[in-house]
């Protein structure tokens, strides 16, 4: 079936993380890099366990609870100017270089275009504000509305549903390899972008297809579609 719409996943995907990094070496020289590893690690872990605890709080909330965990385990001092600061930069994430150029490229192709995203509603807003990229997505999803994390299935069915189109019909991007690996695993197609020439999640699942960047993945698209 052909492709008819693209459907994104948004933290490291459309978004660089590096901003993160740099806000933390910011507010803390030398330490930044090695905290904010450990803040999306445990970021990740938080959503996972809470999704599995049944215990849904907003992504939000979630971020500032793994950064009050990786500053308190790397002995840095988080007073609350620099907790609200750093959980800032969350919502200023600077879009990758090739990313505005490449959803217009596929717009004018003709496709729908959604973010499915963990982040809560209000926090996607802010991002697509920021980067000034409201125009490029019909659909903005979050997790929120299932009060579950991805890789839970209900989420990948949450895009099916709102763009009410079968499942094959909706390609997933992720730069996330678990994230893609859970989707190809619900059925949608899925294009990992491996930018660091990462291994694949061992999930039980491949890939549709793999490439290097959002550009790569937009000429893919076009000469499939
Ligand atoms: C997201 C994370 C998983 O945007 O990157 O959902």
């Amino acid at each position: 079936m052909p492709i008819r719409a693209i459907v994104f996943d948004l933290y490291g995907t459309l978004y660089e993380l590096q901003a993160v990094a740099r806000a933390c070496e910011n507010a803390f020289p030398t330490r930044g890099v090695a905290l904010a590893q450990r803040w999306r690690q445990k970021q990740l872990e938080y959503s996972w366990l809470r999704s599995l605890m049944a215990r849904y709080v907003p992504f939000d909330q979630v971020t500032e609870e793994a950064l009050v965990f990786a500053c308190t385990e790397q002995g840095l001092e988080l007073d609350p100017a620099t907790l609200r600061s750093l959980c800032q930069a969350w919502l200023h994430l600077p879009p990758y270089a090739d990313m505005a150029a490449n959803v217009r490229r596929l717009k004018d192709a003709g496709l729908a275009l959604a973010i499915l995203s963990n982040g809560a509603r209000a926090m996607l807003d802010q991002v697509l504000v920021n980067s000034s990229m409201q125009w490029g997505f019909e659909h903005v999803i979050s997790v929120d509305e299932v009060r579950l994390f991805k890789p839970h299935p209900q989420v990948y069915q949450l895009a099916e549903q709102r763009l009410a189109m079968p499942r094959e019909q909706l390609l997933f991007v992720s730069g996330n390899a678990w994230d893609a690996g859970a989707a190809r695993l619900f059925g949608l197609p899925v294009c990992w972008i491996n930018r660091q020439q990462q291994p694949f999640d061992q999930l039980g699942a491949a890939p549709t297809v793999e490439l290097p960047d959002l550009k790569q993945m937009v000429d893919w698209v076009l000469a499939e579609i």
